[in-house]
């Protein structure tokens, strides 16, 4: 049986990774900064019929949550096949380039961008056992610096400095992990989920969790000839899903 860590899965997105990823078959550790969420999200897939879920406490900003969790794992499995790192934040408002501030960039960078390397890096010797290791980073298309500049894309004038560029800089890492991985079994890529109704957005996107986790899942358990440091977002390039960077 696979497995499969899934971050901030106590809700929303991850929430639906962790159950889709269930009812394939994977054995899949929830995780979630606050434990009661997590074992109320497990008891909710339990219900469910699916007893492959797990919730783990982790804080993605807290190194010694991080590590507390990759101990625990590491006690109970020798191998983890799958890393989503979906945790992520806005960042509060406003998100103007000139009025954000300097806290609000510190903050959102470390859950979206030092959170993602701190879980990866913590987790990567457990990996790297696997033999089909996948890493995905749950990105937004509105991280795409070619697209932002491009006035045709539908998001031009959604513009946040924090959010954006802490998005950028997540593909930016996933650009240089998958090339340092680049002769091993691992396919490393971010997706994005697409604009989906969730708290992220006060409920306003008008796409599901489901589509969303379903645009996730597909990287996670892609096969050896599946591509490997790439960006998708099927919402902008319905045909292949490839987006530019
Ligand atoms: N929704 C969209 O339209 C959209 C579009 C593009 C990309 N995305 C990306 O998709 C991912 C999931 O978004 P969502 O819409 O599901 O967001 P959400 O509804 O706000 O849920 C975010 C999840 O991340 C968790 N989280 C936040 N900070 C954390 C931390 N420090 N450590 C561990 N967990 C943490 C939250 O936990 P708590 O419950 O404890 O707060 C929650 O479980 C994010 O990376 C987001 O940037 C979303």
């Amino acid at each position: 049986m696979k497995s499969a860590l899934v971050t901030g899965a106590n809700k929303s997105i991850g929430f639906e990774v962790v159950r889709q990823l269930a009812q394939k078959g994977v054995y899949v550790y929830l995780g979630s900064r606050n434990l009661e969420n997590g074992m109320a999200a497990v008891k909710k897939l339990k219900a469910e019929g699916l007893s492959n879920v797990e919730a783990i406490q982790l804080d993605i900003t807290d190194d010694e949550s991080v590590k507390n969790a990759r101990t625990e794992i590491g006690r109970k499995m020798e191998v983890l096949d799958i890393l989503i790192n979906n945790a992520g934040i806005y960042g509060g408002y406003p998100q103007a380039a000139l009025d954000s501030t300097i806290d609000q960039f510190k903050i959102a960078y470390d859950t979206n961008v030092y959170g993602v390397i701190r879980v990866t890096q913590a987790f990567i010797d457990l990996l790297k056992k696997s033999p089909e290791p996948r890493i995905v980073n749950v990105s937004s298309s509105q991280g795409s610096i070619t697209l932002h500049s491009d006035p045709s894309y539908r998001y031009y004038d959604y513009k946040g400095a924090v959010y954006l560029s802490s998005k950028s800089a997540m593909n930016m890492y996933t650009v240089v992990l998958a090339y340092e991985l680049r002769d091993s079994n691992f396919k490393v890529n971010a997706v994005c989920p697409g604009y989906t109704k969730t708290d992220f957005n006060g409920h306003r996107g008008p796409g599901s969790v489901e589509n969303a986790g379903m645009r996730i899942i597909k990287y996670a358990l892609i096969d050896k000839n599946g591509p490997t440091g790439k960006f998708f977002s099927e919402e902008n390039n319905p045909e292949t899903g490839e987006v530019p960077w």
